[in-house]
């Protein structure tokens, strides 16, 4: 997930300084999206048409680092004033390439910088295209799916058949070509003063500010007529320009400014006037006139984009209808685990590739053992996946707490593959025990959320889980007397959230302490959990493939996959009898968890989502266990939410719900929608969608992560603020 942000000031004079600011500024508003680079586009000369060129200038790092290699560059005058001019900026999160200037966004055509574009999304066909570009000459100089995008238009140029194609027609034979997401904006020398943006799948959306009453509230939205299917007739459709009569414009055609974006939060502080745009709509700013356009015309499509405006705060955009951020990324899940698998998984071949680890899979293959390390959350992701892993790989595989694997001087052998999960890719349990499998040269393997942590560098090889950034970075998590515990930390700064002091953050760089605004956010990664839980899973599925004797156990496992972000959605319907059930127990001192085999995670993981936000005693018990001490706890009073699936483990389960009925336990039964055996005892049933077995436990965890929110809202907690724990969001 990238950050977009774009400006254009029509008969507006600014300074190049004022055009920085207002690209940072955009960019600081993105930056909770990712970052691990930043870059903007800008006009290099003064206005004149002749020497125009443009200036790209791109950082490794944060917002902050860009923002101060802009006013290092010797060859531009701050103060030069622009009557009309385009910037384009942009954050990037690393998802092909790892984060350097050269990967970083804008992408360019050409060394002449004629057409450059910032670009949100994955184009999942780039390597065909890229194919097709090296074959026509065109050279490559990064990693990216971005930089096939601005060769494309560069091709299209090239090779057009009219001189008078208009800057919209280009873009729209790009995006013909494009497959997967995007949200893109872009960039040439050969429009001055004009503007291109598009989206399929990604958002974007437009901001327009004027001092002038506009033209129009709605926009029609023009159609072309031909499609191009081919690649190689890219070129051959001719376009003619659009007519003005139908475009949004300063009425006088006088001054106005546009603001494009990924999300509302970087333009609500410029305008509130904004124009959401759709899948596939091009818009197009020429002479300060914003048009939208579409190739075909669906029977559902809306005849107009209206300009609407928005009532909301920064904090409520951010946020979108959710009351925490904790909920919003709960809610986000159906994508997250969409796009965790999104290019890897082949549900029409039943195949897995995960790109991070095809060149090791012999090895792999190979080795004595899995060792699969992490903390918390991560730790629990490792849990819920080990049996299919043991399953599907056919190899012992130990789940192991990093410190505790470090405490055991655990005997690692160099044909052992540890794995290291972790959300952060900083963590420094996990990255220690990474270093000491190293130095017993284990084949090391990353599963993190982080391109360029520390973890996925220092490991052979690894998978990005693409769950979306939590907010916050480095995953901090410090006390009140400043006591860093989350590891090293990105530029070497060290941050930390002040307790009882929302919105500040302390950072620490070098030997200058200061505070700076933050937004806080959860740090518990409702999204992290589950994708990483899918990673592992694709991962048994990659090593399976040519087990004959598992191709029905794989087919089953993958169908389960595809249709895990609709029963998501089913499972987050729930919503409200969950907080009927948080209401009956919000008062309540203590909370637990059980259940066994595929499920046992998700009371590990429900549990400490419980302690940590609600401030409740909770325990996961593995329901084999009860008998062996915790049923001591049970009786009338104790609550204890028991999950209970239709799986091999059911029958087993039952008698443990014997157990705690005999002794006037109530159970609330997290079950399946057919099971009628286990409701009969429960004092409540939240009743879940089925999923084959070993993907159960990413629909059971749901329901309580529902339940820890709604606990801790109706104890009079702020969930994007735990005592003693935060995350700070680096927005310095
Ligand atoms: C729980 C939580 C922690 C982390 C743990 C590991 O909500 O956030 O338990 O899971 O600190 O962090 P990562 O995954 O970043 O290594």
């Amino acid at each position: 997930m990238c950050g977009i942000f774009a400006y254009m000031n029509y008969r507006v004079p600014r300074t190049r300084k004022e055009i920085f600011e207002t690209l940072i500024k955009g960019l600081q508003r993105l930056e909770y999206r990712g970052y691990d680079s930043a870059g903007v586009a800008i006009d290099g000369n003064n206005n004149e048409v002749k020497e125009r060129h443009i200036q790209l200038v791109k950082k490794r790092g944060n917002v902050k680092a860009l923002d101060e290699e802009l006013y290092k560059q010797d060859s531009m005058d701050l103060k030069v004033e622009f009557e009309t001019h385009f910037g384009i900026a942009h954050t990037r999160w690393a998802t092909h390439g790892v984060p350097n200037a050269v990967n970083s966004h804008p992408q360019r055509s050409d060394k002449g910088n004629e057409f450059v574009v910032i670009h949100n999304g994955i184009i999942t066909n780039y390597k065909d295209l890229r194919k097709f570009l090296e074959s026509k000459g065109y050279e490559f100089e990064s990693e990216t799916d971005t930089e096939t995008i601005a060769k494309l238009i560069k091709y299209v140029f090239d090779n057009r058949e009219t001189e008078d194609v208009t800057f919209s027609a280009l873009v729209e034979r790009v995006i013909q070509q494009l497959e997967g997401a995007f949200a893109l904006v872009f960039k040439s020398i050969h429009y001055p003063g004009e503007a291109v943006a598009t989206r399929r799948g990604s958002p974007l959306l437009i901001g327009v500010r004027s001092k002038y009453k506009l033209s129009t509230e709605q926009i029609p939205v023009l159609y072309r007529t031909r499609n191009i299917e081919n690649v190689k007739n890219i070129c051959k459709t001719r376009m003619k320009r659009l007519d003005s009569s139908t475009c949004l414009h300063a009425v006088g055609n006088k001054a106005v400014e546009f603001f494009f974006a990924s999300d509302a939060s970087a333009i609500i502080e410029h305008t509130n006037r904004v124009i959401f745009l759709e899948d596939d709509d091009i818009a197009a700013v020429a002479d300060g006139k914003l048009s939208i356009h579409r190739v075909k015309r669906l029977a559902s499509d809306d005849p107009s984009r209206a300009i609407q405006t928005l009532q909301m705060e920064l904090q409520q955009i951010m946020k979108g209808n959710f009351s925490a951020f904790m909920q919003k990324e709960i809610f986000e899940q159906p994508e997250s685990v969409f796009n965790t698998m999104r290019g890897r998984v082949n549900f029409e071949t039943n195949t897995v590739l995960l790109g991070g680890l095809k060149d090791h899979l012999k090895e792999i293959r190979r080795c004595r053992r899995l060792i699969v390390i992490g903390c918390g959350t991560s730790y629990h992701a490792a849990v819920a996946t080990r049996q299919v892993l043991e399953e599907l790989t056919e190899l012992p595989v130990m789940v192991e707490l990093a410190s505790d694997f470090l405490d055991r001087n655990t005997p690692v052998f160099r044909d052992d593959v540890c794995f290291f999960i972790s959300q952060s890719g900083e963590t420094a349990d996990t990255l220690l025990a990474l270093r000491y499998c190293k130095d017993r040269r284990a084949l090391t393997v990353g599963i993190t959320n982080t391109v360029g942590s520390s973890i996925s560098r220092e490991t052979d090889c690894g998978v990005h889980i693409n769950a979306g950034p939590e907010i916050g970075v480095a995953s901090t998590k410090v006390g009140a007397t400043w006591a860093p515990t989350g590891g090293p930390l990105l530029g070497g700064e060290q941050r930390g959230a002040l307790e009882g002091s929302p919105g500040i953050c302390l950072i620490l760089s070098g030997h200058h302490m200061h505070i700076a605004p933050v937004l806080l956010a959860p740090l518990f990664c409702p999204q992290a959990y589950t994708s990483q839980f899918i990673s592992l899973v694709m991962f048994g599925l990659m090593m399976s493939e040519d087990r004959i004797s598992l191709q029905n156990r794989r087919r089953e496992i993958i169908h389960g996959l595809k249709s895990l972000p609709e029963l998501i959605k089913e499972v987050l319907s729930l919503d409200e009898k969950i907080h009927d059930l948080a209401l009956e127990l919000y008062t309540q001192r203590s909370l637990l968890v059980m259940g066994r085999g595929y499920n046992y995670a998700t009371c590990l993981e429900g549990a400490l989502k419980i302690k940590e936000i609600t401030y409740m005693h909770s325990e996961g018990i593995l329901a084999g266990e009860l008998k062996h001490g915790p049923l001591a706890l049970i009786d009338k009073q104790m609550p204890v939410i028991m999950v209970i699936m239709k799986d091999p483990c059911f029958a087993k389960c039952q008698n443990a719900l014997q157990q705690v009925t005999a002794r006037q336990g109530r159970p609330i039964i997290l079950c399946s929608k057919d099971d009628t055996e286990s409701s009969k005892f429960a004092y409540k049933t939240i009743e879940l969608p089925h999923t084959v077995d070993c993907l159960q436990g990413i629909l059971s965890v749901i329901p309580l992560q529902l339940l820890s929110f709604h606990l801790a809202v109706l104890r009079g907690y702020d969930v994007d603020f735990p005592r003693n724990l935060a995350k700070s969001v680096t927005v310095e």
